[in-house]
């Protein structure tokens, strides 16, 4: 018995019901505006910050409470005030953006929402269906939707030589697994020459995304409902994207083949997967691993074995990705970085040209 280990493991554990904890309430605290209620705010009283975000003053000071005990907030024990450090402003603001963790900590109160399902899971080695996740559209969309807005136009779509000029002149564009769309909407605005069409099999999401494109007049971009197990193109694409939308696949193999069948000869295809190597092992030494794996048992893995599928999980990894797109046909496989985008890899390959 080593009591050293066992006092380091103990630290841990009380770490991880600390975290488990505060996810929660980060999460409170992006969804009812307290944190953006005290971004470059003076010392406040609860009393003062639950006037200013039009909350309840006794919930508020219970949050503030298990803020200060967690070092997320200042607190002044003289005057009972409490402070957002300037240095914490930007991981859990909605100035943030793409950088504000609060909002990503929503993840952690939407899986605890399917615990029972997974538990069950367990026992029969079913799956959950993306029915059983409650808001999880709301979710994807807020969290995609600040990634693609500080990425998509900036890097992901200049880091593909000639796509920008293509897009620019005139080009089909496609998008499996849209979600709500916002990646295509931004593509439309910025590409009047060229027409862009969503789909995805949540007709909630489909619906939301047109909705979405009429409001701003976009006359370039439609959206279908549709497997993408079962796409096919009338007319062929001369670029087609993926979005964190193939490792929860019930059918990736088939789905890849179809995208790359769906392609012009030379045709690109941007595939964002999460990052991630294709080894425990390696991935033991990504800081994030936990939350990834985790992710994966309570979404990724178990939406794509609700399909009756392979569930790949969250970190199927470069090397089987790059196996994959090899196996549908494609060709020209190469990553590429996306600052912005740190917690995806980027595939570009494309459709080779047929011989005749
Ligand atoms: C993780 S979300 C990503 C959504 C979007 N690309 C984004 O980045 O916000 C995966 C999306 O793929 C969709 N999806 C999953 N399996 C699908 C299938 N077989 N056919 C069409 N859409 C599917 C889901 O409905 C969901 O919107």
């Amino acid at each position: 018995m080593d009591k050293a280990r066992a006092k380091a493991f103990l630290g841990s554990m009380v770490g991880y019901i600390n975290g488990g904890s505060i996810a929660m309430m980060c999460s409170i605290g992006h969804r009812t505006g307290l944190f953006d209620s005290m971004a470059g705010a003076p010392a406040m009283t609860s009393e003062a910050l639950a006037e200013r975000a039009g909350l309840n003053e006794r919930y508020v000071r219970e949050w503030l409470w298990a803020m200060a005990s967690a070092a997320i907030v200042d607190y002044d024990a003289d005057t009972e005030s409490f402070l957002l450090p300037e240095e914490h402003r930007m991981l859990v603001t909605r100035a943030g953006g793409s950088l504000n963790l609060a909002a990503a900590l929503q993840s952690i109160s939407l899986l605890a929402q399917v615990e029972d399902d997974v538990v069950e899971a367990f026992q029969t080695g079913a799956g959950v269906p993306y029915s059983k996740y409650p808001n999880f559209q709301d979710f994807m969309a807020e969290q995609s939707g600040a990634k693609f807005d500080a990425a998509l136009l900036d890097e992901m779509i200049p880091n593909i030589p000639g796509a920008t000029e293509a897009l620019a002149k005139g080009a089909r564009l496609a998008d499996l697994g849209c979600g709500r769309g916002h990646a295509l909407i931004l593509l439309a605005e910025a590409f009047p020459n060229s027409s862009f069409h969503g789909f995805d099999f949540s007709s909630e999401a489909m619906l939301s995304a047109q909705s979405a494109a009429d409001e701003r007049g976009l006359t370039n971009l439609t959206f279908t409902e549709c497997d993408a197990a079962e796409f096919t193109a009338d007319e062929p694409f001369d670029f087609i994207t993926t979005f964190d939308a193939i490792h929860d696949q019930a059918q990736p193999a088939t789905v890849l083949r179809n995208i790359h069948d769906a392609l012009r000869d030379g045709g690109w295809y941007l595939c964002v997967e999460p990052k991630a190597e294709s080894t425990l092992a390696e991935n033991m030494l990504d800081p994030m691993a936990p939350f990834t794996y985790t992710m994966s048992t309570m979404h990724c893995m178990s939406v794509s074995l609700a399909g009756g599928g392979e569930g790949l999980g969250t970190a199927w990894g470069t090397q089987r990705v790059i196996e994959h797109l090899e196996t549908a046909g494609f060709s020209n496989i190469e990553t590429r970085a996306a600052p912005q985008d740190r917690t995806n890899t980027h595939f570009v390959a494309t459709r080779a040209a047929t011989t005749a």
